[in-house]
């Protein structure tokens, strides 16, 4: 009983075999998956997939890469799609300071404007992080996000940064990097985190888990990454299923 809470599905990746990657997925034991719509592209692709799907939800959300391109209407229509039953949360939304494809100070209001929308809607908020810890958790805590909290999706940063999201409602969710060998923070991060925190996701088509490194990521291999965090946590792989989907039960209302 696998869940993988961050995914891309609808990616161009999987057009040719989508279908079978989907039935893969469920064969190992992914009884719930969640897709992230993130652009003006995604968001209806995203959408299609959970109509789909029984077993695959929907987050909905504009990119802090895609920033400069979210025009008046958009936050209007997030808002709209967020009352679909298989909308589970608004993201991804954050800060990207590695491609810096959108002006830093676009990112910020588009993000501020975003949770702002969780809080009126009452959802939870998933948070997209590269090299932003600081202003990441300046955001979240001047738009006071601890009101509807959320995840920190493949969390990277140091466990001290991981205690001011816990403390802020966050679930922390690791991916494919937990199996790398020379991953040395994340493991550390995720040996410590409260159990009833700790989600896994795969962010499929990328961050490719050990040993399939290189190849494309899909969300059979969520139980890879189950695999590894079991490991460090030093628990059975069914032990750490249930948890993970148990607490993105809780989190995001899954069915
Ligand atoms: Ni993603």
């Amino acid at each position: 009983m696998l869940t993988d809470t961050h995914t891309h599905l609808d990616a161009s990746q999987f057009n040719e075999d989508r279908e079978e990657m989907i039935q893969r997925a469920w064969d190992v034991g992914v009884t719930r998956i969640v897709n992230v719509g993130f652009n003006r592209e995604t968001i209806p692709t995203t959408m299609e997939l959970a109509e789909k799907y029984d077993f695959i939800y929907a987050i909905v959300g504009w990119h802090p890469q895609d920033a400069k391109d979210m025009l008046p209407g958009d936050l209007e229509w997030i808002e709209e799609l967020s009352k679909h039953e298989k909308v589970v949360a608004i993201g991804e939304i954050g800060l990207d300071y590695h491609w810096d494809t959108s002006p830093k100070d676009v990112q910020n209001r588009v993000f501020r404007e975003q949770i702002r929308l969780a809080k009126k809607i009452g959802k939870p908020i998933v948070i997209h992080n590269r090299e932003a810890h600081h202003d990441i958790i300046e955001v979240l805590r001047e738009e006071k996000a601890a009101e509807v909290g959320g995840i920190m999706h493949c969390f990277s940063g140091s466990w001290d940064t991981a205690k001011m999201c816990l403390d802020m409602n966050f679930y922390i969710s690791f991916g494919g990097p937990v199996t790398f060998k020379n991953a040395k923070q994340p493991k550390e991060v995720l040996a410590q985190v409260p159990l009833d925190r700790l989600l896994i996701e795969t962010d499929a088509p990328y961050l490719t888990p050990h040993p399939n490194r290189g190849m494309r990521n899909e969300s059979s291999y969520v139980k890879l990454v189950a695999e590894a965090a079991a490991e460090i946590r030093g628990m059975s792989l069914e032990e750490l299923a249930q948890v993970t989907t148990n607490n993105a039960i809780r989190l995001l209302g899954l069915r």
